[in-house]
């Protein structure tokens, strides 16, 4: 499968985000990355589903939503309802991962499981047949901008190594200082997804650089 790409909304202008979302509806971005932080699980707040709802009314392509958020279990029907196609937690939030996986199931959605730089991948494997998505962060989560964690690159080959072998098709995402530098290396050591925030928004042409990163 050729990998895809998820730029994160974190990075858009949210005084012209309908313009920044038709700009990845018109490119070859594969889905919208959309970061949810409570202030709580992370030193920072995003926002929240009223901003989701109006991302939906415009976006064409999957909504992949990151929640950065403590008990995440309490809003999973309200991030159906607000669009979200793949709904990612942190299993450092999640006290009964297996149930909440299986509650974002039963609502339809692809579960995604994120893990933080310091969470080993041997966590996931009693539960790696139950999720669609694995979530590596390479930076600590909260903020955009951050740089690259090389040590990323190993946990890669770890979680390819753990999926290939209970036969599930997981996909891996990494997330946290991504360029065309890192991604490269990143799918070399088996990475499915990219999600990159401020190396797209911040480059003089956003498509382009999309492009530049799906051609990797
Ligand atoms: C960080 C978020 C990321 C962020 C990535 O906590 O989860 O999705 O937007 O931003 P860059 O690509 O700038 O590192
Ligand atoms: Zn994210």
């Amino acid at each position: 499968m050729k990998h895809l790409i998820a730029p994160s909304i974190l990075a858009a202008d949210f005084a012209n985000l309908q313009r920044d979302i038709e700009m990845i509806n018109n490119s070859d971005a594969d889905w919208f990355h959309i970061d949810v932080m409570d202030g709580v699980f992370v030193p920072n707040i995003s926002f929240g589903m009223p901003v989701i709802s109006a991302i939906k009314k415009h976006a064409k392509k999957t909504l992949d939503v990151h929640l950065m958020i403590v008990n995440p279990n309490q809003f999973i029907k309200t991030f159906k309802q607000v669009g979200a196609d793949v709904l990612t937690v942190h299993y450092e939030a999640c006290p009964h991962l297996h149930r909440t996986i299986q509650a974002i199931k039963n609502e339809d959605m692809l579960a995604g499981v994120s893990l933080n730089p310091h969470t080993p991948i041997a966590v996931l494997e009693d539960v790696i047949r139950d999720i669609d998505v694995v979530l590596l962060m390479s930076v600590n989560p909260g903020f955009g901008g951050q740089s690259f964690i090389e040590n990323t690159y190993k946990k890669v080959i770890q979680l390819r190594d753990l999926i290939d072998k209970s036969g599930s098709k997981t996909l891996i995402e990494i997330d946290g200082g991504v360029n065309s530098v890192t991604g490269k290396k990143l799918i070399a050591a088996g990475a499915d997804v990219l999600v990159a925030g401020s190396y797209v928004f911040k480059s003089d042409n956003p498509t382009k650089t999309i492009k530049e990163l799906k051609n990797l």
